[in-house]
């Protein structure tokens, strides 16, 4: 089987249901998906129709009510915490549409965190996380906190952060939520960079139309189902054909 073939993630029968005292919310009422490696999609949906459930259920966030979530083949439910937990930090990384950043880190240390968790040496840590931060081109930042930058650099360092541990898989819960068009923009671009360049399997959350390319897998979501999947309609574009440029962002 081709790498293009191997299915990053696939969710069978996934149920979520919220008791709240006599009533039950049904926010996850049998998903049934598969994603490919490589793929980049795009869910979208009515406010209450369980994106945010689905993705917090893909990354162990929260545990399903019933069904099951394999990831590149494994069973994840069917493992023990331990196990559960070194697939999930090894292969998928998370991005928020709230930085989540911690206000007394600097980026530097924001993006070595999950390394240090993961129980990567020093030295090792600090090389790849100022990797990273060329990566996303905030290296010139790495000793700023988050308050002294802006929402979309901000947003950049938590996407450095979601692949410090080189994740295959980068989930994002409406990651260009908080910006504006042009900071937006900027973050799709990177996201559309990682997918191309860097062959990361991309499953966001928005409901922003400026995120859609012809070459994006688009879902819809209501009352909990998927009611829509809409293949891409165009290939992805070749490596060659994307440049990443924050040069606006460098002035100081
Ligand atoms: N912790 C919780 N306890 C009870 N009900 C919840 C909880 N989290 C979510 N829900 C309910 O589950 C349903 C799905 O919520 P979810 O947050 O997944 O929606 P969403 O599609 O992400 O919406 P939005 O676009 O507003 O972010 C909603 O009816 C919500 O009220
Ligand atoms: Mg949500």
């Amino acid at each position: 089987m081709s790498k293009d073939e191997m299915i990053a993630l696939k969710l069978v029968e996934l149920h979520k249901t919220y008791v709240l005292g006599d009533s039950e919310v049904h926010a996850l009422s049998g998903i049934n998906l598969e994603i490919k490696s490589g793929e980049f999609v795009v869910i979208m949906g009515p406010s209450g129709s369980g994106k945010s459930t689905l993705l917090n259920v893909i990354a162990g966030l929260e545990p399903p009510t019933r069904g099951n979530v394999f990831i590149f083949g494994e069973d994840i439910h069917s493992l023990g915490d331990e196990k559960a937990s070194i697939i999930r930090r090894h292969e998928l990384g998370f991005v928020f549409q709230f930085y989540n950043l911690h206000s007394t880190l600097t980026a530097m240390e924001n993006v070595e965190l999950p390394m240090l968790l993961a129980g990567v040496k020093r030295d090792q840590r600090e090389k790849r996380a100022l990797e990273l931060l060329q990566l996303v081109q905030m290296d010139h930042r790495a000793h700023h906190y988050p308050h002294e930058m802006s929402g979309g650099e901000q947003q950049r360092i938590a996407i450095a952060r979601a692949l410090a541990n080189d994740p295959k898989i980068l989930l994002g819960d409406e990651p260009t939520g908080d910006l504006d068009t042009v900071n937006g923009r900027k973050i799709k671009d990177l996201l559309v960079y990682l997918n191309v360049v860097h062959d990361k399997t991309i499953v966001i959350v928005t409901h922003d139309p400026e995120i859609f390319e012809p070459f994006m897998r688009i879902l819809r979501m209501e009352d909990g189902r998927i009611v829509e999947d809409n293949k891409p309609t165009e290939s992805s574009p070749s490596q060659e054909e994307i440049t990443l440029d924050f040069t606006d962002n460098r002035k100081t």
